[in-house]
């Protein structure tokens, strides 16, 4: 059904716009695995899709790669490791944190010279489990524009041991150049763009077990500061600017009116990124919550800024929306600085794109997020080049933060992340082109993207 539904999509988008052909079958997908990061509990979360489940398959994580599981020769192995029930098809299992069924591993890796830290034992073709194996995010600050696999491995294996499918905890800091002959031709528009909501929302050392505040609850939306993000694969930026007059730093990234990180820290870790790696990121300056007033002095401090701290490296918005990836990488300049003020952008046609649209539910539960992501996505949006981003999550209304009804960010990212995942591996991602995320590592949204983006052929 999901295949037809799509060849239908295919053929009313080649007949409407003749532009994007995709080669993609949805049926029949290969087993695939995913890790990711638990938003709430920052342990490791472990996926699979379309597994034909046999007797004796097990779903197995270690800290290297591995390269052969064989049944230990003598007796059996000692280490800690928990078998979960699991169930409940991609539903957050209850059981996921049960402790009663302690189980010993019945496999080693690598003869025994590689840890396993987890087995599962696979009950549905579709599951997506919260595991009790803490995530550390001081692995993440040491990874390089080089980096590819680091931290832990997942494998499916069957009754043999034979390895059918395998995944790691993955940076992503190339991946537009890599694919650049085959998205060269591409606008920005016809790219599926991972991206973030409020991107400077970040502490460092923050452990949300012990730091956790009301405050924190419900302004914090990333665990990773913004090279970390672009490291990882993300390309849009959502940063929402406070202006301080007393204050040393002039310039912050806010979430709402409350205050993050110095905009100078963020620019400057885009800045370095953007010139280790050529690649293209989209930066967008939105909503201005805090000291901006009527006219239009602020921004204008602003613009100054943002150009003094990016330099040459400010993509030409001359180029327009139309441009194709090849024509911003042939000048250089790579940072899409776009601008939600109109007036503002007018007065700088040098430096500032229109700002990218933003499709906003502000919706509080998984059901409407749902309906509204896909009413979005039917629309033909793309006979516009403008970029647009879909908000892939929950808002909370005031009230309900007042009284802490939703226990905060981690846990509204939490109940969503996983179906915003599926939603976009699947159906939505045909005709995605932004989309943003609260605690994207709790998603599958960079690899989503670049598979799609294999996929898709511009004509
Ligand atoms: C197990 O695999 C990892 C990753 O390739 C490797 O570093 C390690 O040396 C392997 N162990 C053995 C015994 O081959
Ligand atoms: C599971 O074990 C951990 C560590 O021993 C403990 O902190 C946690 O409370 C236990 N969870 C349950 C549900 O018993
Ligand atoms: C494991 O041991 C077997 C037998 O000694 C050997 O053939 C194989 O290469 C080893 N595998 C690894 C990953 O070291
Ligand atoms: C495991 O290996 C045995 C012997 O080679 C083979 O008969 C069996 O089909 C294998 N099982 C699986 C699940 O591949
Ligand atoms: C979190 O709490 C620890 C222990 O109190 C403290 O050392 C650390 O600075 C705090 N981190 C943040 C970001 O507040």
């Amino acid at each position: 059904m999901i295949n037809k539904y799509c060849q239908l999509l295919f053929s009313v988008l080649c007949i409407i716009n003749t532009c994007i052909v995709l080669a993609a079958q949805i049926s029949d997908q290969p087993l695939a695995l995913s890790l990711t990061i638990s938003s709430r509990t920052r342990s490791l979360e472990v996926a699979w899709r379309n597994a034909q489940i046999h007797d004796g398959d097990a779903v197995v994580i270690t800290t290297e790669e591995p390269l052969t599981f064989q049944k230990p020769s003598t007796g059996v192995i000692e280490s800690e490791v928990v078998t979960e029930g699991s169930g409940g098809g991609i539903e957050p299992s209850s059981n996921a944190f049960d402790n009663n069924s302690r189980f010993r591993s019945d496999w080693q890796c690598n003869n025994s010279t590689t840890s396993i830290v987890h087995q599962l034992i696979p009950k549905n073709a579709n599951e997506w489990i919260t595991t009790t194996v803490p995530f550390d995010y001081a692995l993440s600050s040491e990874i390089t524009i080089d980096t590819k696999c680091y931290g832990f491995w997942a494998s499916y294996i069957d009754s043999n041991g034979t390895i059918l499918a395998t995944s790691c905890i993955s940076a992503h800091p190339k991946w537009m150049n890599e694919m650049r002959s085959h998205i060269e031709n591409f606008r920005l528009r016809d790219l599926f763009i991972p991206g973030t909501h409020d991107s400077g929302s970040y502490r460092y050392r923050f452990n949300p077990v012990i730091n956790e505040t009301l405050v924190t609850k419900y302004s914090l939306t990333q665990d990773d500061d913004i090279k970390g993000q672009l490291l990882h694969g993300i390309r849009y930026l959502d940063i929402r600017v406070g202006y301080y007059r007393s204050s040393e730093e002039l310039f912050w990234a806010n979430h709402g009116i409350s205050r993050q990180r110095p905009l100078r820290e963020i620019l400057e870790q885009v800045l370095d990124f953007v010139e280790d790696t050529n690649e293209i990121v989209l930066f967008d300056i939105q909503e201005f919550p805090v000291g901006f007033g009527r006219n239009l002095d602020i921004h204008r401090k602003l613009v100054n800024f943002v150009k003094s701290v990016l330099g040459d490296h400010i993509a030409d918005p001359q180029l327009t929306w139309q441009a194709t990836l090849k024509d911003i990488w042939q000048r250089k300049q790579t940072i899409i600085v776009s601008y939600d003020n109109y007036e503002v952008v007018d007065e700088y046609p040098s430096i500032l794109f229109q700002a990218i649209e933003q499709r906003w539910g502000n919706v509080q539960n998984l059901d409407s997020l749902e309906r509204f992501l896909r009413r979005k996505n039917q629309l033909f949006a793309n006979l516009i080049s403008r970029p647009f981003a879909d908000m892939a999550e929950l808002t909370p209304d005031t009230w309900g933060v007042l009284t802490d009804q939703y226990g905060g960010l981690r846990l509204l990212a939490d109940r969503v992340n996983r179906f915003v995942s599926k939603w976009y591996e699947n159906e939505l991602g045909v005709n995605a082109n932004i989309v943003a995320v609260d605690f994207y590592r709790g998603t599958t949204i960079v690899e989503t993207a670049i598979s799609w983006n294999l996929k898709r052929i511009v004509t």
